[in-house]
C-alpha cells in the first residue's frame, strides 16, 4: 500500500529528492535532535522538506497524499505556479512591509474584491491569523453594540455554540468549547457563554440588553466537522436580528471555496454582520481578516484596533491572486462536485469496513466518526502515506486541497479504507 502514492504522482523520485538533499547535507533527519521548537503540538514523526500539488516529500523522498492541507490552509496545492509568479512580482516592489499609517495598493484592490464577493459587507480589517480576526470581531461587535445613544452599557455579552472552535488566545479562548483548551488557563475572559447548538436553547439565552454577538460556524471543523442546517443559520440570523445583537460567522475553516461557495453561509442564503477568515487566505502566508456591514463599519473609529503587520502589501498582492482563483466559479462547482462524489465514496466505505460510525460534511470537508481513536486511524494513514488529522478523540478530518483531482481522492479514500481495515 506504500507504493499507492508513488504510483500516481509521477513525481516522486525518491533516489533523486533524497539523494540531493543528503548530499546538500541541508536537511537533518527529525530524530537526530532533540527539537527545540517548544512543544506545543504532538508532532507526527516526518519531516517534510518540499511539497508539489497535493503531494508532501519527507528528507528520504517519499511522498504523501495530503488530505489535510496545512489544515485547511494550502486550499490551491503546493508550488502552485500562480502563487508563486504573483510573490515574485510581489517583491519586485521592494515592500514586504509598509505601516498601516499608509494605503498600499494591494491592501486596497484585497479589501475590493473580498467585500465585492460578500454583498453583506462594505469594509474588511487585516490581521495575521484566525484567532486575530475573531478577536477583533469580537471589539468590533461590543463597539457596535454600544454605538447607539440608548444602548445599555451592559450590551456586551457574546455568545458561542456548543462544539465551537474560535482560537486560542485569552479572548477567544472564551469561546472555543474544549475543555482540554480552556481548563489550564482559568480564568478566562469574561462575558462569552457557550449555548447548545438549538434555536430555543438560543432564544432563551439571547438578551437585547445585554447580548452583542453570537459567533458560530457555518461548519465546525474542529469540533467534529458538523455541517450547520442552512435552516438553523436562517432562524439563528433572525433570532439575532430580533434581539439585537451581530451576528459574526467564523469561516476561518470552512469558507473560501471549502464548501463549494466562496463564502460557507451564501449556501443559507443570508446576510451575517461580520464574517472572519484567515487559514487559505494568503496562499499559505499568514493572514486573517474580518469583513463588516455597513453598521458594524460605521461604528469603529481609528484607534479602536490596530495591528502592526496586518494586510501589508506582499501578503496582500498573495491574498489578492488567492481569492481570485478561489472565487472561480468553475472551482466552486468542481468542489461541489467532487464533494458530493466524496461523501457518497466515504458512506459506502464506511459500510464495507464497518469501522465507521458516522460520515458528515460538505464540499471538501470531511469528518469520519471512527470506532479506533482517531490518533491511532491518524498515526496508520502516515505509515501508509496519507496525511489526514482528526477533529476530536474519534473524528478522522479531511480536508484536502480544493485543486485535487477525482484520482487523487480515490486514491486517498483507497488508502483509507486499508488503513481502517
Ligand atoms: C474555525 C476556526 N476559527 C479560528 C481558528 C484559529 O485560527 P488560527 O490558528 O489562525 O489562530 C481556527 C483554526 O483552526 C478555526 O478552525
Amino acid at each position: 500500500m506504500t507504493t499507492m502514492a508513488l504510483e500516481i504522482t509521477g513525481v516522486a523520485d525518491a533516489a533523486t529528492v533524497g539523494g540531493a538533499l543528503s548530499s546538500s547535507g541541508a536537511v537533518a533527519p527529525a530524530a537526530a535532535a532533540e527539537s527545540a521548537v517548544l512543544g506545543t503540538y504532538k508532532r507526527a514523526p516526518v519531516t517534510f522538506v518540499r511539497g508539489q500539488g497535493v503531494e508532501l516529500f519527507d528528507e528520504r523522498g517519499r511522498a504523501f497524499l495530503d488530505f489535510t492541507s496545512g489544515i485547511a490552509v494550502n486550499a490551491l496545492g503546493y508550488a502552485d505556479p500562480g502563487v508563486e509568479a504573483v510573490m515574485r512580482e510581489a517583491l519586485e516592489t521592494g515592500m514586504l512591509h509598509v505601516s498601516n499609517l499608509y494605503a498600499t495598493e494591494p491592501g486596497e484592490r484585497l479589501a475590493r474584491f473580498l467585500v465585492e464577493h460578500a454583498p453583506f459587507a462594505s469594509k474588511a480589517f487585516f490581521c495575521n491569523s484566525g484567532a486575530e480576526a475573531n478577536e477583533a470581531a469580537f471589539k468590533f461587535a461590543r463597539r457596535w453594540a454600544r454605538s447607539t445613544p440608548d444602548a445599555s452599557p451592559a450590551k456586551h455579552e457574546i455568545v458561542a455554540l456548543r462544539g465551537a472552535f474560535h482560537g486560542r488566545t485569552m479572548g477567544v479562548l472564551a469561546a472555543t468549547d474544549r475543555p482540554g483548551y480552556r481548563i489550564p488557563f482559568r480564568p478566562l475572559a469574561g462575558g462569552v457563554s457557550i449555548v447548545e447548538r438549538d434555536i430555543e436553547a438560543l432564544a432563551a439565552v439571547l438578551s437585547p440588553e445585554t447580548t452583542a454577538a453570537v459567533i458560530a460556524e457555518p461548519v465546525q471543523g474542529e469540533g467534529g466537522v458538523r455541517v450547520l442546517d442552512p435552516g438553523f443559520l436562517r432562524e439563528l440570523r433572525a433570532l439575532t436580528r430580533e434581539r439585537g445583537a451581530a451576528l459574526v460567522l467564523d469561516e476561518i475553516q470552512c469558507g473560501l471555496g471549502r464548501t463549494g461557495y466562496f463564502l460557507a453561509h451564501e449556501r443559507a442564503g443570508i446576510e451575517p454582520d461580520m464574517v472572519t477568515l484567515a487559514k487559505p487566505l494568503a496562499g499559505g502566508l499568514p493572514m486573517g481578516a474580518v469583513l463588516l456591514a455597513p453598521h458594524v463599519a460605521a461604528a469603529v473609529r481609528p484607534g479602536d484596533h490596530g495591528t502592526t503587520f496586518g494586510g501589508g502589501p506582499f501578503v496582500a498582492s498573495v491574498a489578492l491572486h488567492v481569492v481570485e482563483r478561489l472565487a472561480d466559479p468553475a472551482l466552486l462547482k468542481r468542489v461541489r462536485e467532487n464533494g458530493e462524489w466524496l461523501g457518497e465514496e466515504l458512506t459506502a466505505m464506511a459500510a464495507r469496513t464497518g469501522r465507521v460510525r458516522a460520515v458528515r460534511g460538505t464540499g471538501l470537508m470531511w469528518g469520519i466518526d471512527t470506532n479506533a481513536p482517531a490518533g491511532e486511524v491518524v498515526a496508520n494513514a502516515l505509515d501508509a502515506r496519507l496525511l489526514v488529522c482528526s477533529a476530536g478523540d474519534h473524528t478522522v478530518r479531511l480536508l484536502p486541497p480544493l485543486t485535487i483531482t477525482r484520482e487523487q481522492l480515490k486514491l486517498g479514500v483507497a488508502i483509507l479504507e486499508e488503513v481502517l481495515q
